[in-house]
Formats: C-alpha cells, sequence, structure tokens
C-alpha cells in the first residue's frame, strides 16, 4: 500500500504500536506474570515450556500435569532447574487441587494442553477422554473464574485445541473460523466439547479467553503411538509400518516449533474472545508423508536408498476415520503476522535427525504400557 494513503500511524514507536493496537480492536500486549500451563510434560506443552521459560525470566511457569503415559518430565531436563519454573504433579479434573495451585500461586494466565489425545485410544475407550478433556477442562474454567472475577482486566486463558472438532474435509476447501463444528471420533468430540465449553464462559460470565485450534504437529518428543514417531520407530526396530486403508487420507502438518510460537503470539497479542486457526500449510496424504519419512530414515541410517520402504504393509482402516484437515491461517497472519517457517521436507528430516540422536528417549517412554496399548491396536509386534 503507498504510505501516503494508509491512515495508519508510521509504524517504529511505541506510542505508534499501541494505537495501532488499539485502533484494531486489541488490548496493548497481555503479560502475564505468573502462568498454569497443563499437559505440560506432553509433546506440545514441553515444546512451549522449552521455548517460554528462558524468553519471559520474569513470569513464573507453572507446570500442571497428570504424568500419565503420554507425559514425560525427561523432555523438560533443560529448564527443570531454572527458576521461573515449577512442577506440581496432578489432576485438572481435580477441583480442590486446581483450586489450591491458584490459591498458591495467584495466576493470571492459564494456557490448557492437558488432555487425552491420540484418536485410536479414544476408539478403544472414550472414558477418560470424556473425563480429562470435559470434566478437566470445566474444572480449570470455574476455578479461574472464581479467582478472577473480581477484576477480569489482567487475566486469560488460552485453550488449546484442535482442528479436528471440525469434522472431515473433501478433496478442496479448508477449515475457517465459519466451519461448523463435526466432530467424527470420540477423541475430536471431547475437544469440541471443551471448546464450546470455554466459549460458554466467555459469553455467559465474561472470563477472558483465547482458543485456538490447529492442524497436525510433529517434532521432538512426540509419544510414538502417532503416526510420525511410530513410523520412525517401527522403522528402527524392523517391525512393520500399519498404513491405515490406502492411505490416501490428507493432513496438514504443522512443525511443533511453528505451533508453539504462535501460542506465544495469541497468549499476548490476540484478541480477546477469539479463536485462531493455526495450519503449517503442508498438506500431504499419509502415503506420501510416510515416504518421505522413510527416505530420509534411510538417509539418515546409511540404509539403502528405499529398503524401509519394505516395511510398509496396508491394514484395516481406522473407524471412522477423517478424509482430510486443512486450514485457513487468514486471520493469525494479518492479525498477529504469524506464518509456518518449515516445509514438510526440512521439518521431517530435522525430525529423523531428533529421534536417531534421541533413541533412549524413544526407548525410555516404549514400557509395558505402551507394549500391551500397541498390541490391541495393531496385533504382536513379534
Ligand atoms: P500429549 O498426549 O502428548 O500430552 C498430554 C499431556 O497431558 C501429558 O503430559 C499428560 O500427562 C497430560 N495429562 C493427561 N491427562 C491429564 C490430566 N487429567 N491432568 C493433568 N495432565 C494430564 O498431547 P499433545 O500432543 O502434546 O497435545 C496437547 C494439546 O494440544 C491437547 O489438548 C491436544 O488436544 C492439542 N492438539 C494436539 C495436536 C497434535 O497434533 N498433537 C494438534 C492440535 C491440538
Ligand atoms: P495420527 O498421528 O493418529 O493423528 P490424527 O488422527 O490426529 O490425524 O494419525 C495421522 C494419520 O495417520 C491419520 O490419517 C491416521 C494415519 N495413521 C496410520 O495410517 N497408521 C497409524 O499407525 C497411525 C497411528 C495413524
Amino acid at each position: 500500500m503507498n504510505r501516503s494513503q494508509d491512515s495508519e500511524p508510521i509504524a517504529g514507536s511505541f506510542l505508534h504500536e499501541a494505537q495501532r493496537f488499539i485502533s484494531r480492536g486489541f488490548s496493548l500486549s497481555f503479560k502475564p506474570s505468573c502462568v498454569l500451563v497443563t499437559g505440560g510434560a506432553g509433546f506440545i506443552g514441553s515444546n512451549y515450556l522449552l521455548r517460554v521459560v528462558p524468553r519471559y525470566p520474569d513470569t513464573l511457569f507453572v507446570n500442571f500435569d497428570l504424568l500419565t503415559y503420554a507425559g514425560n518430565l525427561e523432555n523438560l531436563t533443560e529448564i527443570e532447574t531454572m527458576e521461573n519454573y515449577r512442577f506440581e504433579k496432578g489432576d485438572v479434573a481435580d477441583e480442590k487441587r486446581v483450586a489450591e495451585l491458584f490459591e498458591s500461586y495467584g495466576f493470571d494466565a492459564v494456557v490448557h494442553f492437558a488432555a487425552e489425545s491420540h484418536v485410536d485410544r479414544s476408539i478403544l475407550d472414550p472414558t477418560t477422554f470424556v473425563q480429562t478433556n470435559i470434566n478437566g477442562t470445566l474444572v480449570l474454567l470455574r476455578v479461574a473464574l472464581s479467582n478472577w472475577e473480581s477484576d477480569f482486566s489482567k487475566c486469560r486463558f488460552h485453550h488449546v485445541s484442535t482442528d479436528e472438532v471440525f469434522g472431515s474435509l473433501g478433496s478442496e476447501g479448508a477449515f475457517t473460523l465459519d466451519s461448523a463444528y463435526a466432530p467424527r471420533s470420540p477423541y475430536a468430540a471431547s475437544k469440541a466439547a471443551a471448546d464450546h465449553l470455554v466459549r460458554s464462559f466467555g459469553e455467559t460470565y465474561g472470563l477472558p479467553y483465547v482458543l485456538t485450534n490447529t492442524s497436525n504437529n510433529y517434532g521432538p518428543y512426540q509419544f510414538p503411538e502417532k503416526l510420525i514417531p511410530l513410523v520412525i520407530n517401527n522403522a528402527s526396530l524392523g517391525l512393520e509400518i500399519p498404513v491405515y486403508g490406502k492411505g490416501d487420507n490428507v493432513r496438514d502438518w504443522l512443525f511443533v516449533d511453528d505451533h508453539c510460537e504462535a501460542l506465544d503470539l495469541v497468549l499476548r497479542n490476540g484478541k480477546n474472545a477469539s479463536t485462531y486457526l493455526i495450519g503449517g500449510q503442508q498438506e500431504s496424504s499419509n502415503l506420501d508423508l510416510i515416504h518421505i519419512l522413510l527416505d530420509e530414515y534411510d538417509v539418515g541410517t546409511g540404509n539403502p536408498s528405499g529398503a524401509s520402504r519394505d516395511l510398509i504393509r496396508f491394514v484395516k482402516d481406522r473407524p471412522g476415520h477423517d478424509f482430510r484437515y486443512a486450514i485457513d491461517n487468514s486471520r493469525i497472519q494479518v492479525e498477529l503476522g504469524w506464518t509456518p517457517s518449515h516445509d514438510l521436507k526440512d521439518g521431517l528430516k530435522k525430525t529423523v535427525d531428533w529421534y536417531l540422536s534421541n533413541e533412549a528417549w524413544l526407548k525410555s517412554v516404549q514400557d509395558e504400557s505402551y507394549k500391551s496399548y500397541y498390541e490391541s491396536q495393531y496385533g504382536s509386534r513379534e
């Protein structure tokens, strides 16, 4: 745009930046002093903490996590001794415990990651998904409300959610802020219910919130039940690589660092009572993705080119398998200036390199409960 026609002030000075935000209906940047991070020992939560704890030394981050099979404090060794980091073990659905934590720390922000997060497990048994994802979110909302309602001006609830709440796309189009909720798995249904609860607390009681719906993440510290680490792990063990159906389902892949950067921006600069969709803009069919991944794996391990592709097996499809997800990122791009910085090939190379250099981590998370889950999902590992 020609600057002479642009009514916005010249960027640069603090005052003009502030005017720019206010004129668009933004509050000035939100700067929390004490943040409750739920589920911070899981995949995305730990990547988030590894990023924000060193970045904001004047903010205390309290990681509250039940340490289910998916939570691992070893992910956080880099920050565990930092002064602005604490760990508290517990269940988000335990109202008494959550209220005590609010009482002792005086949180002014919640970033809510804690969830049961795997679709296949939700198909095997939805019960814990309802308990953690719905009841747990309700508990956090109730306690946040009772602590904050006397003055909402300096607090914020950030609910981290998924694009799966919108259901399944055909081969064209993308989820937008106008997409209807149409969850198709018990996992997606439980996240959808939690999203509705968060918005209802905003509308009914005025609780300040931001909500993000994000596409499939990948990167370091992801538990090897999800597609990408499962493929790398099985290749390293010489196990078959199970591809559901024909492998033609499409996902929009987002490198976890890009997601965490977006979450930080939304918490600080997102508009109150708003939803931001966050996608990688990197669509791939599962089979194409697995090919790239295995080829990177063969390069990284010095295997003959293409050797690991022999492990691919087409297996029975997931029931209710969503065909395609894709995200329209426009709002976060335009309002907050965020775009993903990794393309799929670079991100997958980084990811394969990380798992190859962290074999001990990958081994350590495969305990008896992992083996028994694996057998009920895929049959024997022998
Ligand atoms: P994850 O399964 O790796 O981690 C979940 C964490 O929550 C674990 O540390 C676990 O111990 C903890 N937890 C589970 N139940 C708990 C409870 N009752 N109380 C306290 N802690 C509990 O999940 P993730 O992949 O890191 O996902 C984090 C959030 O992001 C979830 O809300 C998920 O729905 C959402 N999300 C994930 C993706 C993805 O691709 N992984 C994409 C979009 C949104
Ligand atoms: P997943 O990582 O479980 O994420 P989500 O279900 O949240 O998208 O699965 C990603 C895609 O990979 C999905 O289309 C299902 C497919 N998939 C397989 O083909 N085989 C597997 O063993 C797994 C775990 C997933």
